[in-house]
């Protein structure tokens, strides 16, 4: 579990932060198969339950395929990805071409290169694990979103509830869900009950939790009189 135990601390500590070259070459490839085409599916079916027009950030965005989903599905939504690994933002920058409507740009979660209160809606997928700040990162989550905006931020995490992991199983078969999994043990991720508690420690007051596939989802909502 990342941040609790002292072999959780010492892994969050060695962990790199961003992914470079040739993780990316390599992420980007293992992005392109069908378990992921389908998350990112999923969760851009989520991410339009609570956002469909104006401006949305994906912070730790990679490849960009999530933008580019969410854009199949709501081209009238302007959209930006940050990463702060040079490598992956060149990635990403070679996966959107042509799409005028997606701006991709090198930064960190920790100093977000955005004025206050300037997207409807802020995600990430996959990347709060590495963030080395991440109570600063939300907060700075926190400023560039405008009032009453939601922030959803999914990863997986260490206790995977069973049925889950039966569910997906189910649907992807033994081999890549076993993968996923031991992948779990390999990156520091957290537990259901620290990730929560992230939220707790930055400026959000209201914290909503849920489940989406594998995926633990912190729904965060900034107050409407910030
Ligand atoms: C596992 S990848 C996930 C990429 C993408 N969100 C997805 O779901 O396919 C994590 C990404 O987060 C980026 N990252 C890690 N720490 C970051 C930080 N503090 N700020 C911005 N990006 C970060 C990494 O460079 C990497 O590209």
């Amino acid at each position: 579990m990342a941040g609790s135990s002292l072999i959780g601390r010492f892994f969050k500590r060695i962990h790199p932060e961003s992914i470079p070259w040739p993780g990316s070459v390599l992420y980007n490839l293992i992005s392109s198969t069908v378990i992921f085409q389908r998350y990112y599916e999923m969760v851009t079916d989520d991410i339009l339950q609570y956002c469909r027009e104006g401006r949305l950030l994906d912070i730790g965005t990679g490849p960009a395929r999530l933008l580019l989903k969410i854009h199949a599905k709501a081209p009238q939504l302007r959209l930006v990805g940050i990463d702060s690994s040079p490598a992956m933002v060149t990635k990403a920058k070679e996966n959107i071409t042509g799409v005028e409507s997606i701006e991709i740009k090198e930064g960190n979660a920790g100093n977000i290169p955005f004025p206050d209160k300037c997207f409807d809606i802020v995600v990430s997928t996959a990347s709060i694990h590495h963030w080395k700040e991440p109570a600063k990162g939300l907060n700075e989550v926190y400023r560039v979103l405008k009032n009453n905006g939601f922030a959803l931020i999914y990863d997986l995490v260490s206790d995977t509830p069973q049925s889950i992991l039966d569910d997906c199983r189910r649907q992807f078969g033994k081999l890549k869900t076993t993968l996923f999994w031991l992948h779990s043990f390999e990156e520091p991720f957290y537990s259901q009950e620290n990730f929560k508690a992230l939220a707790g420690s930055a400026l959000f007051k209201d914290c909503r939790t849920k489940f989406l596939g594998l995926l633990y989802c912190l729904i965060l909502q900034k107050n409407s009189l910030a």
